[in-house]
């Protein structure tokens, strides 16, 4: 029965003996399945390590190297960004040659399972520009591998969506950073990044036209809501419709404070709640499908402790699917009371 530190634990392991603190407090029970939820307070407890059965350790395994394997190639691209827009700063040429290596990174990044975790689990406040951009470009990439696009299209795509911010670099770090609220001069200081953006790209005999265009509209709104020239959206180049909502789901994501896996759920519900009239319902019907199906099958632990398989997700509904519990089936829909506490990804 090996004993496991806490830093080695996974969402998915299975306590094979009772966790009993010195005074004699039972905190968790025999058979108990681990969620990230769980592991987080052990953390809190101070509980150093515990039991956990032998047999499910070697496949768990398999997946941490997995997911190691693919953190340190996303770390590796991630450095390759920051090189490429901290050299913007002080000239006006982008490093072509990392952006095309990133490019070719991202273009690799195709199983969206090790994706999503990697993205749930690095986040470095001070490198949230670098990971904001290569989480859009992977994002967008999948949007326009789910839409059909050809691989030259894609291509493109995916370099104006690891662009779409690059405005950012001329535009003062003291209004970049400001905590709080920005004043309208500010804002509107703000709202240039789409058109400096544009600008750099255009610069640069080697980048076609589309990809400053879709710098250029990523703000922008299908109902004229958005900026720099508030156009609607049959003017909206499909790389600013495509970016737009790769954009705002990874924003969503990033200030979130959900704990776990389920937190990708939530998210992909506020975006179709929130998205109505500003943005392209058929990109965001195709980025909501393609997400959910990679969660069916999955295994999900619920909040009453139970362990089931995800069986079918509504696609209006994504965070209460139908649930398989033993021979049971359960919808989620009408159990109110019952909630997805963990997902647990192969
Ligand atoms: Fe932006």
């Amino acid at each position: 029965m090996p004993i496991v530190l806490i830093s080695n634990l996974v969402p998915g392991m299975k306590v094979s003996k009772d966790v009993i603190k010195e005074n004699g407090i039972k905190l968790l029970s025999k058979d108990t399945i681990l969620s990230s939820y769980i592991i987080e307070y052990l953390y809190e407890w101070e509980i150093n390590a515990i039991h956990i059965e032998e047999d499910e350790i070697e496949t768990i395994n398999v997946r941490k190297e997995k997911q190691e394997k693919f953190s340190k190639a996303y770390n590796n691209t991630l450095n390759k960004v920051e090189e490429c827009i901290e050299g913007l700063k002080g000239s006006n040429n982008l490093k072509l040659e990392y952006i095309r290596e990133t490019i070719a990174d991202i273009q690799g990044f195709t199983e969206i399972s090790s994706m999503l975790q990697t993205i749930n689990n690095i986040k470095d406040k001070d490198k949230y520009i670098y990971q904001h951009s290569i989480n859009v470009a992977v994002y967008s990439s999948f949007i326009g591998r789910w839409i059909g696009l050809d691989e030259s299209t894609l291509k493109k795509l995916i370099y104006s969506a690891l662009l779409h911010d690059i405005g950012k670099t001329r535009i003062s770090k003291d209004i970049l950073k400001k905590p709080g609220r920005l004043n309208d001069q500010e804002y509107k200081k703000i709202k240039e990044h789409p058109i400096h953006g544009y600008n750099i790209v255009k610069k640069n005999k080697y980048l076609s036209h589309s990809i400053a265009l879709g710098v250029l509209q990523h703000h922008e709104r299908e109902n004229s809501s958005g900026y720099p020239f508030g156009v609607t959206g049959e003017k909206i180049h499909i790389f600013g419709k495509i970016i737009a909502v790769a954009d705002i789901y990874d924003a969503m994501t990033s200030n979130k404070v959900y704990k776990g896996r389920q937190s990708a759920l939530k998210v992909i519900e506020e975006l179709l709640n929130d998205s109505f009239h500003t943005l392209d319902p058929k990109i965001v019907r195709v980025f909501v499908n393609g997400l959910t199906d990679f969660y069916i099958g999955s295994t999900v632990i619920l909040n009453n402790g139970k362990v089931g398989e995800i069986i079918t997700i509504n696609p209006m509904h994504p965070t209460k699917p139908l649930v398989k519990l033993n021979n049971n089936f359960i919808d989620l829909r009408k159990e109110k009371d019952i909630e997805i506490q963990d997902i647990l990804i192969s």
